[in-house]
């Protein structure tokens, strides 16, 4: 476990954490940055510890402590984090040992605030919360009681309790999918007509790219078929390219087929030209007619070789949502189906977006309206609660 304690008067609860975490045999390292050092020594961690404390970038015994320490932890837990550390966070900036690590950080990191209230409730804090919780970062709001400055008000570090829990979710969520193998198709496939036109859809992948990262953090080892996108490609998780429905198909048998869970997030063509024009098309005063042929069924077919593989697929609908989902979930063999309202573009590109998890026999779980980090965590909790009680 790594602490990341910063300059604020509820540092010296951190105390009593370190010997609570110590005492349930976690092996907790400490960063403190310089201004927390003002309120409590790191003479008090380093014996709660038995370890060494890490104040700088330049004075530890190594040359690049930061990259260590959170290669070996396996959750962070950022508190008390000042508004400074927070707006750091948010926007990149590592210019201490701590910030610097937590830039490096692949593994759950927790942020949880104390201030004063209007710095906390302070647009420029809010929005850099907010960043941080887009990121998947998990936030541990701050209470309502008597501040520092002598007043009430919003702003104390959250109960020991609650960060305990936090830290404990966090350790729980990550191995849970370790020696699984998850594969997951996302993104839009290209269908081209002639060397430069396609037909595809506005599908960016970034729900399979969340769930693919959601997956590895909990210790998947996870291969994502991918089509085109500018999205950025998850670390730890082998990913394998694709441009049309026939490439995306053949991938799928080689390497879906036969994983313990199949997610299919891809918007595949249903269709694609007859004929690809061996050079560019040229413009005349005539309409163009392209013929459309049948593309395979990337996901029916992974069904029909399904084995103990759960398979979820992915429902885009404009209406009649969850009646079109159920019929796709007994056509495609599918162990659940999530559903997707894809209105007038809702649901394509990285903002916010509805989800429900439907599966046979009635069954049915709202996942609500999240961040698609956030939904992809709720869609994996969900998808193990059913593989065990399947
Ligand atoms: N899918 C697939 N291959 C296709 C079409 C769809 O693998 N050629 C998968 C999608 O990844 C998704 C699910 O099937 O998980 C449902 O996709 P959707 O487009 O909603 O359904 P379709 O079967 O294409 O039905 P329709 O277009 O009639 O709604």
């Amino acid at each position: 476990m790594l602490l990341g304690v910063c300059g604020g008067i509820a540092a010296y609860k951190m105390a009593a954490l370190t010997s609570t975490l110590v005492q349930h045999g976690a092996i907790v390292d400490v960063i403190m940055t310089p201004e927390a050092e003002r309120f409590v020594g790191a003479l008090t961690f380093s014996s709660l510890t038995a370890r060494p404390v890490y104040t700088s970038l330049w004075d530890a015994p190594e040359r690049i402590p930061h990259i260590r320490l959170v290669r070996e932890a396996q959750a962070i837990l950022v508190a008390p984090a000042t508004a400074n550390t927070i707006a750091k966070l948010a926007n990149g900036i590592a210019d201490d040992l701590l910030t610097t690590a937590l830039l490096a950080a692949r593994i759950p990191v927790i942020v949880a605030p104390a201030m004063n209230s209007a710095m906390y409730e302070h647009p420029a804090t809010v929005a850099n919360l907010a960043t941080l919780r887009a990121r998947g970062y998990e936030i541990v709001e701050p209470e309502r009681g008597f501040l520092a400055e002598r007043e009430s008000g919003v702003g104390r570090l959250a109960a020991e309790a609650r960060l305990y829990d936090a830290l404990a979710l966090a350790l729980a969520r990550r191995a849970s999918l370790e020696g699984t193998r998850v594969a997951i198709t996302a993104g839009a496939t290209r269908e081209a007509f002639d060397p430069i036109r396609f037909v595809s859809n506005a599908s960016t992948g970034a729900t399979g790219i969340a769930l693919a990262r959601e997956a590895a953090l909990r210790g998947a080892e996870v291969t994502l078929l991918l089509g085109p996108t500018q999205l950025e490609v998850p670390a730890g998780v082998r990913t394998l390219r694709f441009t049309t429905a026939e490439q995306l198909h053949a991938l799928a048998m080689e390497h879906a087929v036969g994983a313990d869970i199949v997610i299919a997030t891809a918007a595949v063509a249903d269709w694609r030209p007859s004929e690809r024009a061996a050079s560019k098309l040229k413009k005349s005063d005539d309409d163009l007619t392209v013929r459309m042929v049948r593309n395979p069924d990337v996901l029916a077919a992974i069904g029909e070789r399904k084995g103990e593989t759960f398979l979820v697929g992915f429902a885009a609908e404009t209406d009649d949502h969850e009646a079109h989902a159920r019929e796709k979930l007994a056509r495609k063999r599918l162990d659940a189906i999530v559903v997707n309202d894809v209105r007038e573009e809702r649901g394509f590109g990285t903002g916010e977006n509805t989800l429900a998890l439907l599966w046979p026999g009635e069954g049915r779980r709202s996942l609500g309206t999240a961040e698609k980090s956030i939904l992809a965590a709720r869609l994996l909790d969900a998808i193990e609660d059913l593989r065990r009680n399947r």
